[in-house]
């Protein structure tokens, strides 16, 4: 693969790198992606599904979806371009942004992470806030009852109508905004506020680079586009680092 001198002149200027990830990363890990012909979103209404009334009108089905979705996660593996990503950490300054849930970035060695949309692992009491670990709850398809009031437990993840966790949104922003180059990979870029992070990044100065397999919302906005798949694209540039850095 050639890239672009431009881009490969800020690899080596670079210091600190943004990596902004969406559902498109994890697709080589063989985890369904949200929209595109395959997506979640066609076959299931996210609204029966992922949100607290959905939630409080069946608890059990919702449970088990997510239930599902941790079989899914817990039987995939990192792919390439996570692992690429987390490479990088010993040329870069690295942050991770994620909208992903499903602790990829992390099971791959990243170690600086904002997670946007929470995390499929961790759960806690809507009465009173108790945190618990996925692998602590006994796998059963209805929904747990929190062992110090008994009440609902949920997944710890950003549902539709819900606010971002502010810390992890305020974090990824300033990384983004403070960055020199960053890398938006495998997202659609259609929901917000989480698009707003490459924005920042743009605003801040940063060189916006795309990986996707397809043009999307950000393809005009940003400075380098590289089409084609992650775990592909990611491991070719951590090649091209190694040339110049050690
Ligand atoms: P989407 O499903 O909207 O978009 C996935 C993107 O990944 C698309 O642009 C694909 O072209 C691209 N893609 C697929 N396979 C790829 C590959 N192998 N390499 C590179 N790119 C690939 O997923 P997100 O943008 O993450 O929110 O969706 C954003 C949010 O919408 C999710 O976090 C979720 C969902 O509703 C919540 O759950 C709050
Ligand atoms: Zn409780």
């Amino acid at each position: 693969m050639n890239f672009k001198q431009e881009f490969l002149d800020k690899l080596l200027s670079a210091k600190k790198i943004v990596f902004f990830t969406g559902a498109g990363i994890s697709a080589e890990s063989n985890i369904p992606t949200f929209r595109g012909k395959d997506g979640i979103w066609n076959k299931m209404n996210p609204e029966e599904l992922a949100s607290f009334d959905a939630f409080m009108r069946n608890p059990d089905l919702v449970w088990e979806w997510y239930q599902q979705r941790r079989d899914i996660v817990h039987k995939a593996q990192p792919n390439p371009g996570h692992v690429a990503i987390a490479g990088l950490e010993k040329h870069y300054d690295v942050t991770v942004v994620t909208q992903n849930i499903d602790n990829l970035h992390r099971r791959a060695g990243s170690t600086k992470i904002f997670e946007l949309h929470g995390n499929i692992e961790r759960n806690f009491c809507i009465e009173c806030h108790t945190f618990y670990n996925s692998p602590d709850l006994e796998t059963t398809n209805t929904v747990p009852k929190c062992k110090k009031c008994g009440g609902l437990v949920r997944p710890d993840v950003v549902w539709f109508g819900e606010m971002l966790p502010q810390d992890e949104f305020s974090g990824g922003e300033k990384a983004a905004e403070w960055s020199d180059i960053c890398f938006v990979v495998g997202t659609s870029a259609v929901v917000y506020p989480a698009t707003y992070i490459p924005m920042s990044a743009k605003r801040g100065g940063s060189y916006l680079v795309e990986v996707n397999i397809e043009s999307t919302e950000l393809s005009s906005y940003v400075d380098y586009s590289l089409f084609g798949k992650a775990g592909e694209i990611l491991p070719k540039i951590l090649e091209e680092v190694k040339k110049f850095k050690n």
